[in-house]
């Protein structure tokens, strides 16, 4: 493999999965208990707002009892020994990343920890229940909603990640479905633009084809053993 400076990590749902975090498509996931039309959407929000906020306080609360995985720290040490770029763009909206030790983290569909502001546009950050309407820490208006990107709208940072994929040598894409847009065609952004691609997931995704090499196993055993591959 050519010289690696630049690496573009993609991570999913299957990256905390072992934390015991629920995925989204997988047996007995997120989706199969809830419809995404009816908690998802700007429109579900506007049509029961109750119903959406205490779907998104039980996630909230639920992720602070988890813990980061092996993964998570395997992508810290990453993180803290590469020398060249890296960035972890992550659809999860946990922050077993962060509490991993990561820190080139990039949550472009948003983050359970965060509250938005829909009068002030501010984002506070936020651990407790939205259920009761609590006022904005900013301005003071109980308008607070999840800081979630929703089906149908856009996620966040899209043009640093597209700078930060022209830019990369390695694209890893870890534990993700290749199920959701835009995420799921970075992969063929990549090697578009020269990138070596590698997939370690549970089973093929959907996207699998367009990987050069594709590993499957839980994440717990395959980005440990990556990431001493790579640190040599
Ligand atoms: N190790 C590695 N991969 C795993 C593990 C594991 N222990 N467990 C599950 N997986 C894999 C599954 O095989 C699946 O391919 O993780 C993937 C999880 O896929 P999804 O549940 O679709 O989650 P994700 O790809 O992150 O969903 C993308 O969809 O609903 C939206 O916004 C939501 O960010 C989410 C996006």
């Amino acid at each position: 493999m050519a010289a690696i400076q630049n690496i573009v990590i993609l991570t999913g749902a299957g990256i905390s999965a072992e934390s015991g975090i629920d995925t989204f498509r997988g047996a007995g996931g997120l989706w199969e208990n809830h419809r995404v039309e009816d908690v998802a959407t700007p429109e579900a929000f506007a049509r029961d707002p109750d119903l959406v906020l205490r779907f998104y306080d039980m996630r909230r609360a639920a992720i602070q009892t988890r813990e980061p995985n092996a993964a998570h720290a395997a992508l810290a040490r990453l993180d803290r020994e590469w020398r060249g770029n890296l960035l972890i763009v992550t659809q999860n909206v946990d922050d077993l990343h962060e509490r991993g030790g990561a820190r080139r983290v990039l949550h472009m569909h948003g983050e359970h920890l965060n509250a938005w502001c829909t009068a002030c546009d501010a984002r506070s950050r936020w651990t407790g229940p939205l259920i009761d309407r609590p006022p904005c820490p900013v301005c003071g208006t109980p308008a607070l909603r999840p800081d979630i990107v929703w089906f149908g709208e856009m996620p966040y940072r899209m043009e640093e990640i597209y700078d930060a994929l022209r830019a990369a040598d390695l694209f890893v894409s870890i534990g993700t479905s290749g199920a959701v847009y835009p995420a799921a065609g970075f992969v063929r952004n990549a090697r578009d633009l020269g990138a070596a691609t590698l997939e370690l997931n549970l089973e093929r995704s959907q996207g699998s084809g367009w990987f050069d090499e594709s590993r499957l196993g839980p994440a717990t055993e395959l980005v440990p053993a990556w990431v001493g591959e790579l640190l040599g």
